[in-house]
């Protein structure tokens, strides 16, 4: 397992064919999905020689914390489903290389329990729902278990409309059609280890569901999300009752994101939810430069979606972003080794590549990166203007 696709092969191999579909899947006709793989592809970078020294770090700053590497865990629901330590082992993998990890609303782990694992490094991320009480509820919780960073998602206010899962009538709990079960038994050690923990929950949601069975369930929290009217004024609710630090995850629009920048966000995640939301959603990589040009160079941005090795991280960096989120990368993982091995193993995988990407540019920090080390092309520019 070298590379985070080789970990991607063996999850599809260990995997039931629906659940491997909920997880690498995405929006519509998926172009969204494949736009983010390949866009990194586009991007040249220029290394410079001669001047690297032997002090080198992958440290971070980000948020009033210092990480061990400039990128994280991004909020994923129903964790469990890929393999059933997936959760916890990938807190703990966090916590030991020392970045963040993002918990989802629709988490497979409890905000506490995270909490405590985490020791500091835990995100807790938020579905505002239909129901303020809950919500606001959630947000106390994060905030009493010691969670300082709050990532409002904003791009998912509809469901996302995933055909695979439609396909395959994916829902939860399972329903056992005989396809459903005949992958099952063709996956024996997933089906037992998970038969065996239980049907994933999502647990923070338990607890908060009393008036409502329906919105334990997958389709239930899809639902109540799409009911609720998330809205600049509901944003800066949430800013005003949020003492922490706030970032807000699935920005695409530069106009957007400079109007955020007056609400006291303290963060952005340019973000298209891996694809999931918007069948062609513009890739996040493909239009970090021009957020980066609308909210100023100083102001903190995340990036997500289709980052799948050091090298793409180091070319967020360089475009403009100051930290990177990945999601499948680390669900893949665990299904492939489990979540005691997988979580270290990508995490390794991911720091090894950067560091080697940024040693080969003769930068000693990921801070060093920007602009100047991507290839836009000059020489082309140079000979049409003097010919
Ligand atoms: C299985 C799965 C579940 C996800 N659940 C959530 C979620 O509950 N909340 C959220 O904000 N984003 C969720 N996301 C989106 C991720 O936070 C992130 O934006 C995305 O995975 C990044 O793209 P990548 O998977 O290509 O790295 C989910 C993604 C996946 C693959």
């Amino acid at each position: 397992m070298l590379t985070v696709p080789d970990l991607q092969r063996r999850a599809k191999a260990r995997l039931p064919r629906p659940i491997f579909d909920f997880i690498e899947g995405g929006a519509g006709d998926e172009t969204s999905v494949l736009r983010n793989l390949q866009a990194w592809s586009h991007i040249r970078l220029m290394p410079r020689v001669l001047s690297l020294g032997s002090h080198r770090s992958l440290d971070t700053d980000f948020l009033g914390h210092r990480y061990g590497a400039p990128f994280g865990v991004a909020p994923m629901g129903l964790g469990r489903l890929a393999w059933p330590d997936t959760d916890e082992e990938l807190v703990r993998a966090a916590l030991a290389a020392n970045i963040p990890y993002g918990l989802s609303t629709a988490g497979s782990i409890s905000i506490e329990r995270v909490a405590e694992l985490a020791s500091g490094n835990a995100w807790f991320q938020i579905y505002v729902s239909t129901e303020p009480r809950i919500s606001t509820n959630l947000m106390a919780r994060a905030r009493s278990a010691g969670i300082d960073t709050l990532i409002v998602t904003v791009d998912a206010n509809n469901p996302g409309h995933r055909l695979r899962d439609l396909r395959n009538r994916f829902s939860l709990p399972f329903r056992p059609t005989p396809s459903v079960v005949a992958e099952f038994m063709l996956h024996p050690q997933w089906s037992l280890k998970t038969l065996r923990a239980g049907s994933p929950r999502m647990a923070n949601l338990d607890a908060a569901a009393s008036s409502s069975q329906d919105r334990m369930s997958l389709a239930g929290l899809l639902k109540d999300m799409a009911g609720a009217s998330l809205d600049w004024a509901v944003l800066d609710t949430i800013r005003n009752n949020w003492p922490g630090k706030l970032i807000v995850k699935g920005v695409l629009h530069p106009g957007d994101a400079k109007r955020m920048t007056s609400l006291g966000v303290d963060a952005i995640s340019v973000s298209n939810h891996g694809g999931r939301q918007l069948g062609s959603a513009v890739s996040p990589i493909e239009v970090l430069p021009e957020i980066r040009a609308a909210v100023g160079a100083a102001y903190p941005l995340l990036l997500d979606s289709g980052v799948r090795s050091g090298e793409d991280i180091a070319k967020a960096l360089a475009l403009g972003a100051n930290f990177v989120l990945l999601g499948r990368p680390f669900l893949f993982a665990a299904a492939a080794m489990g979540g005691a091995a997988g979580g270290p193993r990508v995490i390794e995988i991911l720091t090894s590549e950067l560091a080697s990407s940024l040693a080969q540019l003769g930068c000693a920090s990921p801070g060093e990166l920007n602009s100047s080390f991507v290839y836009f092309n000059h020489g082309a520019q140079a000979a049409h203007i003097s010919p």
